[in-house]
């Protein structure tokens, strides 16, 4: 007998809370209401593929037909799919980044952290972005899926991806993203990550590449992010320092999960509206494409007064019930797609201050230390220049 779906409860809106609001200069809905965030980031009724929804949008039909290949690359990204057969393919991904599979990462990113103060300690001026959140995040990321690419490289990919993802309509945009597919393509072939994954068939190995490649993305930009944004962070609050520097229980775990709450990476998720529905009063039609913010606000909303994050003006996210989840904040999403490489970047965090605050414990910021990017979706440093006061 053919079994029934379970039926789907239509999202709501708690009292108080903000409706999704039409964005005409973005043209898409806001959802900003952290309650609604989660909702949507767990609905049927909100799909995954955004990026083929942005293609139809944005680029022109020639320019479309000229990028095929490109397309179809970011096309078999599995964020970009919905279950069942974003269930299956995220697995394996999964098992492989798991838990303990992080925890026997660690020597390795001590070994990698170790050699990126090395070379900060060389530079001049001393700017933590290239030499360490961008070394350690790239070096790692290169470690884990088992390319041969140095940290710049690594990193300008995935700037140019997301220039690309940012502004399809824009040809120059979508020609270097064509130039850096292939060459990821190029660095992945042999790489030791790919090899228990499927590439009989040339779909096969497509799809094998795609995978690896979104997870070389999704590791970088947002972890180096994280990692600059904590060295600010613990630097930057005398009392804190000392506290990191004497490695009390937990400081060092509450202070990554404090950096992430109140600078998180990314600012919103988008999604596709998968059928015509009403949610307080906001009528979304087929298609539609959503902006889901992780932070509680709008993309172009007014910073508020006791702003922490001079580029986003997010403070910390409103506060959501404990039974609405395991995690406190949806700094790393929500549902189905919640990132796999949660653990590894909170990892990398502690592993860095942890190693700073033991070899250079006089370490401080520089005089207008902190140089922002001006992205609006990734928020991160561009700089940020720091005096190491000498090896303890
Ligand atoms: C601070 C660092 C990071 C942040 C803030 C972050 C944020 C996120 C967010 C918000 C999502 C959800 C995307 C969605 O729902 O559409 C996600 C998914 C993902 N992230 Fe991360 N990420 C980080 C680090 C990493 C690292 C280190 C890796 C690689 C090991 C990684 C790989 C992925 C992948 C593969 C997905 C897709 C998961 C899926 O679709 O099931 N991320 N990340």
């Amino acid at each position: 007998m053919a079994r029934t779906a379970a039926p789907v409860p239509p999202l709501s809106l708690t009292d108080g809370g903000r409706a999704p609001e039409w964005d005409e200069g973005l043209e898409c809905w806001v959802v900003a209401d952290p309650r609604l965030a989660r909702q949507v980031l767990n609905h049927p009724g909100f799909a995954s593929g955004t990026f083929e929804r942005s293609f139809q949008l944005y680029m022109a039909d020639t320019t479309r037909a000229e990028y095929r290949e490109l397309t179809e690359f970011l096309r078999l990204w599995f964020v970009q799919a919905d279950a069942p057969e974003h269930t299956a393919l995220r697995r394996p991904v999964q098992r492989m980044l798991s838990a303990s599979y992080v925890r026997s990462l660690t020597p390795r990113v001590e070994e990698i952290t170790e050699q990126c103060l090395t070379r900060l300690a060389a530079t001049r001026p001393c700017d933590v972005m290239p030499a360490v959140a961008e070394g350690i995040s790239g070096e790692v990321m290169a470690h884990v899926v088992g390319v041969d690419v140095p940290p710049p490289v690594l990193h300008e990919w995935s700037r140019t991806l997301s220039l690309f993802i940012g502004a399809m309509y824009r040809r120059d945009h979508a020609r270097a993203a064509q130039r850096v597919m292939v060459e990821m393509t190029e660095a992945l072939a042999g790489a030791r990550a790919l090899e228990d994954f499927p590439t009989d068939t040339p779909e096969d190995r497509a799809r094998t590449n795609a995978t690896w490649a979104m997870c070389l993305f999704g590791g970088l930009e947002t972890t180096a992010s994280l990692l600059g944004s904590t060295v600010l962070t613990a630097l930057g609050d005398r009392e804190l320092w000392e506290a990191v520097r004497a490695d009390r229980p937990g400081v060092v775990e509450n202070l990554v999960e404090s950096v992430l709450v109140r600078r998180p990476p990314l600012r919103h998720l988008g999604r596709v509206v998968a059928h015509d529905q009403e949610i307080a009063g906001a009528r979304l039609r087929t298609g539609d494409l959503v902006l889901v913010s992780l932070t509680g606000q709008g993309p172009l909303d007014e910073a508020a007064p006791d702003a922490v994050c001079p580029v986003t003006g997010a403070s910390a996210p409103a506060e959501t019930p404990a039974d609405e989840g395991t995690d406190r904040n949806l700094v790393f999403g929500y549902g189905p797609h919640y990132c796999v490489g949660a653990p590894l970047a909170r990892m990398e965090a502690a592993v860095l201050l942890r190693s700073l605050a033991r070899r250079f414990p006089k370490a401080r910021l520089s005089d207008e230390a902190a140089v922002w990017g001006p992205n609006l979706s990734y928020v991160g440093l561009d700089h940020l220049y720091v005096d190491l006061g000498g090896e303890a």
